[in-house]
């Protein structure tokens, strides 16, 4: 049958808007992305584990990415035409996927090997005084030493020390903390239009240069603070105030003429210790903040209260929070190709504790709460224990 030409035009410009799609298998779970998507992107498509970590890529900045090492994956497949291995790790964040690329990130033994390298390389200068530094809680650099860092160190040499800087009346930079990943340099560039500051200098003798001041009287320039991975660029009116886990993540907005006035408050009671913005499952800015939100509004009454902020229950921001608790996905089975973890044994099942309804008890529970609610059966328990 001959189509007429205006639906042979049609079609072909459906087909033109058609897009191909590459698979790619990432630790066993394949998944379809657009042709231009970074094998970073496509892991976080699928989540969880699976998703490397990133230390210096930011996908709100353009350029960001390639200097941390952390996100490196092993590529077991090139392409379907071309289906030999890279010889090397690559830089998950910038190495675009392939049609029929097969990817392994933890189920790696190189890449957990070269990963915990790279730990041990970015702790060689990085101080590690988390127990008084403000990022403590939310520092990526943290949750990667735990998960892959060595509990000694081989090196032997100084360590590089720089004094502390205040850059105006809002921001301190740490440089001893400084990992060099670039990102408020990318920050101060393309948010605030205006770089005055970049790393100076070559090898162990790089640093964030100071003349950052400069570009102080931007509007925008406190969003450096938030895109530091670690405790290099910290928020003066803060400062030793609290540990972010003991203050309560609340999200809230303003009618801001500057900017979009989304924001997250740290607050302690009624108090606001801290203003941020808001950072999605990936610790990235959702909406980038000015100033005078940051610094200048701390009255509750500045803010129309949203709710509680929702915390991943892998951190040790969520300890007391009991609202809007996010369970991390499982995917360990999948990436196991369907076998489920051998459970030595199922606490659940053999404890008397989820048997009772403990808030609806009006004192505390003894022991003799737990013997009735065993001879009772379930969920009939004598209450007042
Ligand atoms: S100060 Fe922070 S954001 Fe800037 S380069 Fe150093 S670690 Fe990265
Ligand atoms: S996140 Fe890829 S190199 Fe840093």
């Amino acid at each position: 049958m001959r189509l007429c030409p205006y639906a042979a035009l049609r079609e072909i410009s459906n087909m033109a808007d058609e897009k191909k799609l590459f698979k790619v298998t990432i630790d066993n779970i394949t998944i379809e992305v657009e042709p231009g998507t970074s094998i970073l992107q496509a892991a976080r498509k699928i989540g969880g584990d699976v998703a490397p970590p990133a230390m210096c890529y930011y996908t709100k900045l353009k350029g960001s990415g390639g200097k941390c090492r952390t996100c490196l994956v092993e590529v077991a497949a090139g392409s379907t035409a071309d289906p030999r291995p890279m010889p090397k790790l690559v830089a998950s964040c910038r190495t675009n996927v392939m049609d029929g690329m097969v990817v392994k990130n933890i189920t790696s033994e190189r890449v957990i090997d070269a990963r915990n390298g790279v730990v041990e390389f970015l702790l060689i200068n990085h101080p590690l005084d988390c127990p008084i530094c403000d990022q403590a809680g939310e520092c990526d650099l943290q949750d990667l030493s735990y998960n892959h860092g060595k509990e000694g160190t081989r090196y032997e040499f100084k360590r590089r020390t720089f004094k502390k800087h205040d850059l105006g009346p809002y921001i301190q930079l740490h440089m001893t903390r400084c990992i060099l990943c670039y990102r408020c340099v990318f920050t101060a560039d393309q948010v605030t239009n205006k770089r005055i500051h970049g790393v100076l200098d070559r090898g162990d003798h790089s640093e964030i240069a100071t003349y950052i001041e400069k570009s102080l009287d931007n509007d925008f320039i406190g969003n450096v603070i938030d895109v530091c991975p670690v405790g290099a660029l910290t928020d003066r009116t803060f400062r030793f105030k609290n540990r972010v886990w003991f203050t309560k993540p609340v999200d809230a907005h303003c009618n801001c003429t500057k900017c979009s006035g989304k924001v997250r408050l740290w607050m302690r009671g009624d108090e606001v210790l801290r203003v941020t913005a808001r950072k999605d499952e990936w610790g990235e800015v959702e909406d980038w903040i000015c100033n005078t939100c940051r610094f200048e509004r701390k009255k509750v009454s500045d803010w129309t209260i949203e709710g509680p902020t929702d915390v991943s229950r892998q951190s040790v921001i969520s300890q007391g929070h009991y609202v809007d608790v996010k369970k991390p996905e499982e995917f360990l089975p999948e990436v196991m190709g369907g076998r489920h973890p051998k459970l030595v044994m199922d606490i659940h099942s053999i404890s008397d504790v989820n048997k009772v309804e403990l808030s609806e008890l009006p004192g505390p529970a003894t022991s003799k709460t737990f013997v009735n609610s065993r001879e009772s059966g379930v969920g009939s328990q004598e209450l007042g224990g």
